[in-house]
């Protein structure tokens, strides 16, 4: 069979490759050894010139070399095919790991504020919300801080206007909620307070209370008492105990402040309770006659309990916080401990 005929079947053979070859840099390459590596078929053509006579030597030379240049013109297409092919479908690998996006986190106190609600939504309770720019009859006059008493100095209050302030404390929402709903009223109530204090690693000028409130006939302290000791069995641990200290607050008599057994050292002293085995943990009482009246609620029928607690340094004893102003810096660092 004559040369030309010969390059004319191999160029068939190489169409046909061309067209199905794989795209993948593997079969590229066996393409370009097979017809123009250094033993492939088209310089093997060549090499059989030598028995050729001159004329027959320039044109099987024609055939061959178009032959040629058409084969390297095939290799350099599927090197370009099989490069951005591979950004398509070959570039997949399945076993690398994914990438992950960056989410947010609860912030810790958002955490305990959520675990707390969550154990007084079982017993019964309901979430409610005030707003945190208050009138001074809400945060003091309907809880029976009288205007110009001394009872308000526990308090630092940044005013805004004559009547209108931040609020001190969630206590607030305790008179909203009787004005709004008639008894039996169980709620708890959540939220940020803000105080003019001096700002140090224990007080900020913002921080967090919840708020309980229970109206209902026949209310007692012992039930106020068993609530509380549920609340801090489930959250702290069955071991915990609980000492009721008198106290004093305008809109509860008689008033009580509440600590625990210390759970870092289960009551036996350390750094983090002063070596006295006991942590303040909330302020409560029974619902003062006046703050019932002045919610248009009969004092003679009924009666109730509210509680207030810190959210703020349950959270910080729970991880260790020696610093306050984390919880309000923003810092990316801190907060994402808690994810
Ligand atoms: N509002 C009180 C405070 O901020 C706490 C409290 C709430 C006390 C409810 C008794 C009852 O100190």
């Amino acid at each position: 069979m004559k040369i030309t005929e010969r390059a004319e079947i191999i160029r068939r053979e190489m169409e046909s490759d061309f067209f199905n070859n794989r795209l993948d840099f593997q079969s590229v390459e066996e393409f370009r050894v097979k017809y123009i590596g250094k033993k492939g078929l088209i310089p093997g053509l060549f090499r059989e010139f030598g028995s050729l006579s001159s004329d027959e030597k320039q044109e099987a030379g024609k055939v061959v070399n178009i032959l040629k240049k058409d084969a390297e013109k095939f290799v350099s297409e599927l090197k370009q095919k099989s490069e951005s092919d591979k950004d398509k479908t070959d570039f997949f690998d399945p076993s690398l790991p994914g990438l992950r996006p960056d989410v947010g986190n609860l912030h810790p106190i958002s955490i305990t504020m959520r675990e707390i609600s969550n154990i007084f939504r079982e017993m019964g309770f309901v979430v409610e919300f005030g707003p945190e720019v208050e009138t001074d009859y809400y945060n003091f006059q309907a809880l029976n801080f009288p205007e110009n008493h001394p009872a308000r100095d526990m308090q630092d209050t940044f005013f805004i206007s004559e009547d209108t302030l931040l609020r001190t404390h969630t206590s607030p929402i305790q008179v909203r909620s009787m004005q709004k709903q008639k008894p039996p009223i169980r709620i708890l109530a959540p939220g940020r307070v803000f105080r003019n204090e001096a700002i140090s690693p224990r007080s900020y000028c913002v921080f967090h209370q919840i708020e309980g409130l229970y109206i209902d006939e026949k209310v007692t302290f012992s039930e106020l008492k068993s609530t509380l000791e549920i609340f801090a069995k489930s959250y702290f641990g069955n071991d915990v105990k609980l000492r009721f200290r008198p106290s004093y607050f305008p809109f509860t008599e008689p008033s009580a402040e509440v600590d625990i057994t210390c759970f870092i050292c289960g009551g036996n002293g350390c750094r983090v309770c002063k070596n006295t085995g006991w942590l303040e943990i909330l302020g409560c009482g029974m619902v003062d006659p006046n703050v019932l009246k002045a919610s248009n609620i009969d004092p003679e029928k009924y009666s109730g309990y509210a509680f207030g607690m810190g959210p703020d340094r349950i959270t910080m004893l729970k991880y260790g916080i020696d610093d306050i102003r984390l919880f309000f810096d923003g810092d990316i660092r801190f907060l994402k401990q808690f994810s």
